[in-house]
C-alpha cells in the first residue's frame, strides 16, 4: 500500500484551540500546502517545541481539512510531555509540522464500509467519513474507547446517518464491552464478502482481534497501526512491526512511517 507524495515542511499557526475533555483537544493550525492533497488515513508529524525537549516530533493522524481555507486539524489527548506542551499552546502560536506522511485508505469496489477505531485510532474514520459520499456506501461504524471521554466526537458522529455501535470498557457510554463484539455480532448477518470491507485504526490489541475476524469471516481488511515512532521518516528503525513471511533465519520488518501506517488483511504479525 505504499504511496508517494509531496511532503511539506513548515512553521504552521495555531489558529483555534478547542477542549473537548479534561484530556483531550482539537486544535486548527493553517497548512495550505497540505491542506489541498492530503487524504483520510495519513498523519502529520508535529514539533510541539522549539527548545531542546522534547527533540523529537510526535505523530498525529489528520482528523480533517479545509482546502479552501488552508488548514489542518488533528485532535490528541494528553499521555505526556509533547502533547502536554501542545494543550498549552495559545492561538497565534506556531509549532513545526511536517506531512502529509503515510498511505491512505483504498475504497475502489467497496460498497459495504466496517469502520472500527478506538481511542485515539478515531480521528483517521472521522477524516474518511468527512471526504466520501456517505449515502454511496452501506455504513456500519464500531468506536470504542476505555470510557465516554475517549470516544471523541460522539456528537458528530450521532449525527451521521450511519449504523454506528459504541463500546467503552467501563460502560460509562455505550455498551460495556469491547468493540470487537458488536463487529463480530454484525459480521455473523452476513454481508456481500466481494464488496465489504473492514477499515480499522486503534491499539494493537484491538487491530489483532480486528485481523482475526476479518480472516474467520472471510472479509478484507485495511489496518492502520499507531506504533510509537521517532524521526517519522524512515531513519530511526523505532516504528518495526514484523511481517508475515518470517523464517528462522531471516525476520521480515516493516516500517509504520514509511510504508504504512495502512496495511491490508494478513500483511502484519499483530
Ligand atoms: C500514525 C500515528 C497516528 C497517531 N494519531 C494520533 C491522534 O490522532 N491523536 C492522538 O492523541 N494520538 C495519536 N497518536 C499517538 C501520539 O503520537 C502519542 O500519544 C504521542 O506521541 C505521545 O507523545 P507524548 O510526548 O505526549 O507522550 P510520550 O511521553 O511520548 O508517551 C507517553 C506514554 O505513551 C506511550 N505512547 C507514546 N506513543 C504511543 C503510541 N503511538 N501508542 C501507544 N503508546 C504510546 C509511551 O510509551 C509512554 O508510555 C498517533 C500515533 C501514530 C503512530
Ligand atoms: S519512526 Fe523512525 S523509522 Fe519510523
Amino acid at each position: 500500500m505504499n504511496v508517494s507524495h509531496p511532503l511539506f515542511q513548515r512553521s504552521c499557526t495555531l489558529l483555534k484551540s478547542t477542549q473537548l475533555s479534561s484530556k483531550t483537544y482539537q486544535q486548527e493550525y493553517v497548512f495550505p500546502e497540505l491542506a489541498k492533497i492530503s487524504k483520510p488515513g495519513q498523519f502529520v508529524q508535529i514539533r510541539v517545541s522549539a527548545e531542546y525537549s522534547p527533540l523529537l516530533p510526535r505523530p498525529f493522524s489528520i482528523l480533517n481539512v479545509n482546502a479552501n481555507q488552508g488548514t489542518l486539524t488533528v485532535l490528541f489527548k494528553i499521555f505526556g510531555e509533547a502533547t502536554e506542551i501542545l494543550s498549552r499552546k495559545l492561538e497565534g502560536e506556531t509549532v513545526e509540522i511536517l506531512g502529509p506522511l503515510g498511505n491512505t485508505f483504498e475504497l475502489n469496489r467497496i460498497k459495504k464500509l466496517f469502520l472500527v477505531a478506538g481511542g485515539v485510532g478515531i480521528p483517521p474514520i472521522y477524516y474518511l467519513l468527512q471526504t466520501i459520499d456517505m449515502p454511496r456506501y452501506d455504513i456500519s461504524l464500531f468506536l470504542g474507547a476505555a470510557t465516554k471521554d475517549d470516544l471523541f466526537l460522539r456528537e458528530e458522529f450521532n449525527n451521521m446517518d450511519i449504523e454506528k455501535s459504541f463500546s467503552t470498557d467501563d460502560g460509562s457510554y455505550g455498551t460495556k464491552t469491547l468493540i470487537t463484539v458488536p463487529l463480530e455480532d454484525a459480521l455473523k448477518r452476513g454481508f456481500s464478502s466481494s464488496k465489504a470491507c473492514i477499515l480499522s485504526c486503534g491499539p494493537m490489541p484491538m487491530l489483532a482481534e480486528v485481523q482475526r475476524l476479518a480472516q474467520k469471516y472471510k472479509v478484507e481488511a485495511q489496518l492502520s497501526v499507531e506504533t510509537i515512532m521517532a524521526c517519522g521518516i524512515g531513519i530511526c528503525q523505532g516504528c518495526v512491526v514484523p511481517l508475515h513471511g518470517n523464517t528462522k533465519d531471516a525476520k521480515k520488518y516493516t516500517l509504520v512511517c514509511v510504508d504504512g501506517p495502512i496495511y491490508s488483511r494478513d500483511e502484519l504479525i499483530l
